[in-house]
């Protein structure tokens, strides 16, 4: 069975990934949150800077294109070439409606011929591994009925199903019975992406569908962080999972030093972080609200190496 990382942006960045697998444990793959290019032109100089080989030196993350072009394909595949990627991902599940509007990320789910365009273009001259992450569709779990013969179509690595809708953002039900239905019609390797917080929900999985042998977690993994070592069946002793998380956030902060300036950009990124991780403690709620309260980096620091003890 392989885990991988799933992209998030802002919180599964480069920091995270080197703190994680220097510290914790390391995935079967890691995916940078996406890139986004749109007629021809890198959008936030900060998304290139997640692949920088400088930044991923415990393990090389596989890049994640956002666009709808194939000629803003081949400006990534360049960026790509230059840091020496050999693997991509193309995003088709982003749900914001700032992404969706201009027909990107899950937005192209219901416009099946602009995929097999898009996918035409970038096939014939890329030389690259590509796989895709997605949806099930943005409005229906049945758009996905016309995306099976067009991904069939091409050498794809592996197909990674979130099985929501783009119209569901990150909310309410997964459709795990429509999933099992249509990865079997795909012919290339599948992998199961959304809500795993336990080896039970990927035991679920795995009754209910025997071909799929990859997963990908996210949230869940800043809410547990030690659930990679579960499923890799690891016995750690409590002392050594509050050594591991202090090591982690040791370097999370320290990178974040190298990347923001001033107090409260690193103060505002570890809120994020901190709004699932918390979970991850007896007294998460209490430990959370006083994080929001921090103003200085001294003081998330006193509070947070008071609480890592608290570790479940
Ligand atoms: C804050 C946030 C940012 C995300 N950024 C990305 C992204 O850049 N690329 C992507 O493919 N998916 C992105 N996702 C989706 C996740 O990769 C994943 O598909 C989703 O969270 C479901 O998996 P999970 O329940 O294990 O978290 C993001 C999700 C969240 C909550």
């Amino acid at each position: 069975m392989q885990i991988y990382l799933a992209p998030l942006q802002g919180l599964t960045d480069w920091i995270f990934r080197e703190a994680y697998t220097e510290h914790i444990g390391k995935f079967d793959k890691t995916f940078s949150p996406f890139i986004r290019v749109q007629n021809g032109d890198f959008y936030r100089p900060s998304q290139c800077n997640d692949i920088l080989p400088t930044n991923n030196t415990f393990q090389t993350p596989v890049p994640q294109f956002l666009g709808n072009k194939a000629d803003a394909f081949q400006r990534f595949e360049e960026l790509c070439h230059q840091h020496q990627y050999t693997e991509v991902n193309i995003n088709l599940g982003c749900p914001f409606s700032r992404v969706v509007d201009k027909s990107m990320g899950a937005g192209l789910l219901s416009q099946p011929a602009r995929i097999a365009e898009m996918l035409d273009g970038i096939f014939s001259t890329t030389k690259l591994k590509i796989s895709i992450k997605c949806r099930l569709g943005q409005d229906e779990t049945s758009e996905f009925e016309e995306l099976i013969p067009i991904f069939n179509n091409y050498p794809l690595e592996e197909v990674i199903i979130h099985p929501r809708l783009g119209k569901q953002m990150y909310k309410g039900e997964v459709y795990v019975d429509e999933f099992v239905r249509y990865a079997p019609l795909l012919k290339h390797p599948v992998c199961y992406n959304g809500d795993i917080t336990s080896i039970a929900e990927i035991e679920k999985i795995r009754t209910l569908s025997p071909m799929v042998h990859r997963f990908m977690i996210g949230r869940g993994i800043l809410q547990q962080p030690f659930l990679l070592s579960e499923i890799r069946g690891q016995e750690l002793t409590h002392d050594q999972r509050v050594r591991m998380i202090r090591d982690f956030h040791l370097s999370v902060i320290e990178y974040c030093k190298k990347k923001y300036s001033g107090d409260l950009h690193l103060l505002r990124r570890f809120v994020e972080l901190w709004a699932y991780h918390s979970e991850a403690f007896e007294d998460g709620r209490k430990i959370f609200k006083n994080i929001k309260k921090c103003n200085t980096l001294a003081k998330y620091e006193g509070v947070i190496f008071k609480a890592i003890s608290d570790i479940k």
